[in-house]
């Protein structure tokens, strides 16, 4: 079965095909860039209205495939920016009626996991997903995905984005970031901010300008808040797969391209003899193939929806969601 995935819940309008065993057929992407400051919601929609036949038409091309083999088409129902997400349901909507094909809502937070997993061959493993929206670490049970501990204010990403916006740079501020971090030496005290499985980041960005205002050097800024907010995030990650028992954790999420914050859960996974997985970068990044694939794995289970019931969910939650595609592990011994 051919899926066709679409994605538009942020900054990044993207399609996406996959078929059985998740490999990625074509992803075919656009991502729009403000002039100056964040993401400006209707803009970015207007963006993705302007790109989206095009790109459809380039990921058919690239793929091979001819618009009558598709079989289902999965679109993002939430979370994200409103005028976004209905600018990419409204062509899933379309190409379901043009097609006669069923259409699938998909979480987008389930599907930077799922995707992960696939790629990964790992059945059951702990999910550090952090993106810029969100920094969830997430483990599955009983039929949905369960949100261990998260952040208590900004995501990770939307933290690094305005750092470097407020250092004099643009959107999207973590690659530069970690360019700049590169050049640093000098590691500067930060607030580090761990509640049992949760974390929280605005005290570091407001520690982080003060250093700044006092002369401090942009790359020891980057070095010290890339140090200090990925341990964090390791830290609770670590907690989770004692707690859980778990013998792996996945990355997902834009912020997993990081290679530092790659590096350090690596080799706290390896130092608990548990295994790491972390995908190419264009997969962690928002993409219409992870879409596409968690639209396979839902319609694999029945799930479709009628055009009138395809109501976007801007602040939808990954535990809200079902993953009836998934199956209950068998309990730990001894738990
Ligand atoms: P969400 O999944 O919460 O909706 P998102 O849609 O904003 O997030 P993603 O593409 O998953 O988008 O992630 C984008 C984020 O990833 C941005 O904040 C960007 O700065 C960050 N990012 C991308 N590459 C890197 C990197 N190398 N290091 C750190 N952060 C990065
Ligand atoms: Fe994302």
């Amino acid at each position: 079965m051919v899926v066709l995935g679409i994605e538009s819940t942020a900054h990044t309008a993207s399609v996406g095909l996959v078929n059985d065993d998740a490999t990625i057929l074509a992803v075919a992407s656009d991502m729009y860039r403000p002039v100056q400051g964040g993401i400006h919601p209707r803009e970015a929609a207007n963006h993705h209205v302007r790109v989206f036949p095009g790109l459809v038409e380039r990921a058919l091309r690239d793929a091979g495939v001819r618009a009558r083999e598709i079989e289902a088409v999965a679109f993002a129902q939430g979370p994200g920016l409103g005028p976004c997400l209905r600018a990419g349901a409204t062509v899933a909507r379309t190409l379901s009626l043009l097609w006669d094909r069923p259409l699938v809502p998909v979480n987008h937070c389930v599907a930077h996991l799922e995707i992960a997993r696939a790629l990964s061959g790992l059945d059951d493993p702990l999910l550090l997903y952090t993106s810029g929206g969100n920094t969830q670490v997430i483990a599955y049970g009983g039929g949905r995905y369960r949100v261990l501990g998260e952040t208590l204010d900004i995501g990770v990403g939307n933290f690094l984005d305005k750092l470097w916006i407020e250092l004099g740079g643009t959107f999207p501020g973590g690659p530069a970031l970690e360019a700049e971090a590169k050049q640093g030496a000098e590691l500067l005290p930060l607030p580090y901010s761990v509640h049992g499985m949760d974390v929280a980041f605005s005290g570091i960005l407001t520690a982080a300008l003060a250093h700044r205002a006092k002369g401090a050097k942009r790359p020891d800024l980057a070095y010290s808040v890339e140090t200090t907010s990925y341990a964090m995030l390791t830290e609770i990650t670590e907690r989770a797969l004692a707690h859980r028992r778990k013998e792996a954790v996945v990355l997902g999420g834009g912020v997993a391209c990081n290679e530092r914050l790659r590096t350090m859960v690596r080799e706290m996974a390896e130092g608990r003899g548990a295994a790491m997985y972390a995908p190419d970068r264009s997969v962690c990044v928002d993409n219409g193939a992870m879409i596409a694939w968690t639209g396979h794995l839902a319609r694999g289970s029945g799930l479709a929806v009628p055009i009138e019931a395809s109501g976007i969910q801007p602040r939808q939650r990954t535990d809200r969601v079902g993953a009836p595609w998934r199956k209950d592990p068998a309990p730990a011994q001894g738990s």
